[in-house]
């Protein structure tokens, strides 16, 4: 049975158990101002700690000033995680507005296509609509599995990207919900 609990920042390091491999052959573009999908190889290999470092080292940043991290278990195996940042920096468009950020999404691969990382969402986002945020941002990988999964929640690519976030992932689909 899938559980979801919320994980202590203690835990974060247990992140690296989730095999985050994956290859397809569909990459989404920004083309004439719409995302369109490109035919084009690519391969993620299971990541081994170094590979992991520098995600998780930014989970914990986000922990560290106070954002919220959930996993998913099989009994005791970690196989999904998702990570909420409760306000983004309020720059730019985001003046005036309180925009929360899915910060982080994986699930491991032997575990993908059976509703684990809707059920962690639907946790994060019943969180997000406790607070004040009115809006959720996701920085998405630009392939079929994320742009995919975060379009079957109700989001839509935006151009106006977080110029923060951008800066990070100029190649990511900026994509954005109302709560
Ligand atoms: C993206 C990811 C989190 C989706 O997790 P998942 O547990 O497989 O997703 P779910 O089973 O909850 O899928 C829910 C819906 O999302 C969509 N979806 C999920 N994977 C998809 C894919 N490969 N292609 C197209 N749509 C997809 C579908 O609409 C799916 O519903 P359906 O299975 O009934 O058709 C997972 O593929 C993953 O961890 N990928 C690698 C890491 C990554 O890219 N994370 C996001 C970074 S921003």
């Amino acid at each position: 049975m899938i559980t979801i609990r919320e994980m202590p920042p203690e835990e974060a390091d247990r992140i690296a158990e989730i095999d985050l491999s994956e290859d397809d052959d569909i990459v989404y573009y920004w083309i004439n101002g719409r995302v369109e999908a490109v035919p084009e190889a690519w391969r993620r290999p299971r990541l081994d700690p170094t590979g992991w470092w520098e995600r998780i080292a930014a989970v914990k940043a986000d922990l560290a000033i106070g954002a919220t991290l959930w996993g998913a278990f099989d009994d005791e195996k970690l196989i999904g995680v998702i990570v909420l940042r409760h306000c983004l920096p309020p720059v730019g468009a985001f003046l005036g507005q309180i925009t929360a950020q899915l910060a982080a999404l994986w699930v491991d691969r032997s575990y993908r296509r059976q509703g684990v990382a809707r059920q962690l969402a639907d946790t994060l986002i019943r969180a997000a609509q406790v607070s004040d945020a009115e809006w959720l941002y996701v920085s998405a990988t630009p392939s079929r599995s994320a742009v995919g999964f975060y379009t079957s929640l109700g989001f839509l690519p935006t151009q106006n990207a977080h110029p923060e976030l951008y800066a990070l992932e100029p190649d990511d689909i900026h994509m954005i919900r109302p709560l």
